[in-house]
């Protein structure tokens, strides 16, 4: 299977091309600069592109760009993703005086970059840390993953298994984006409250 990560010049699509790649998976790294994407991609060993030739003929498109520029990003590849599933893993944050907060109320990144793509969207992985991501053991924690595709969501959970070992769990529609994206929030929080680097893991499983 054949996963491109758009903005995989970052350090968490980086982590999630090494990772993957890792897996034997075929990773192609994404930039708005083939320069940078062939740098990047040939240090962790996968392919390089524009983000534009990254996502054409892919299986999976992860939206790994800065949070701010996912849905202007998504919106100018849309024709070249054309009805690929795409995975965003944004999350759109305040920082204030009181401490990094979920910026929004309602909605989320995830339901806007659907509104301009053709294909299915889920959303997932915002509590997975890029640094924790790029060494070599899984990580101590659960991923999530929501949407409206069964298929897509069903895609993004087995590649989510191949980065914990705890559980890639169904999080239900789209619209619970929102409380994804807003757990970054106190995910941060909690680090830089406690010094460490925390992680989701949910509880009750038999
Ligand atoms: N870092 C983490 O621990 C972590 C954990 C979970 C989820 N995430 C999410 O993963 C995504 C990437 O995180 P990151 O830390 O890797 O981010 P990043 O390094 O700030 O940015 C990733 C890439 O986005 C591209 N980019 C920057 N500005 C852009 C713009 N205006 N338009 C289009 N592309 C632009 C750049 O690629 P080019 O310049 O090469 O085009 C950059 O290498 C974010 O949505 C973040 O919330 C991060």
């Amino acid at each position: 299977m054949r996963v491109a990560i758009a903005g995989g010049t970052g350090a968490f699509g980086r982590a999630l091309a090494g990772r993957w790649h890792g897996a034997g998976i075929d990773v192609v790294i994404g930039s708005r600069d083939p320069e940078r994407a062939a740098r990047q991609a040939a240090a962790v060993g996968v392919s390089g592109a524009t983000n534009e030739n990254a996502v054409r003929d892919a299986e999976l498109v992860v939206l790994a760009v800065q949070s701010a520029a996912a849905i202007d990003t998504a919106r100018g590849l849309a024709d070249a993703i054309g009805s690929t599933p795409v995975l965003c893993v944004a999350s759109d944050l305040h920082v204030t005086k009181e401490g990094i907060v979920a910026a929004r109320s309602e909605g989320s990144v995830a339901e806007d970059v659907a509104a301009v793509v053709q294909g299915p969207v889920v959303s997932g992985y915002q509590a997975l840390p890029a640094a924790q991501l790029a060494r070599s053991e899984l990580l101590d924690e659960d991923v999530l993953v929501c949407g409206d595709d069964a298929e897509a969501k069903r895609l993004a959970l087995d590649l989510g298994q191949k980065l914990v070992s705890g559980r890639a769990l169904d999080a239900g529609p789209l619209s619970n984006a929102r409380a994804l994206e807003g757990m970054t929030a106190v995910i941060l929080h909690v680090n830089r409250t406690y010094k460490v680097v925390a992680g989701l893991r949910l509880t009750g499983f038999s």
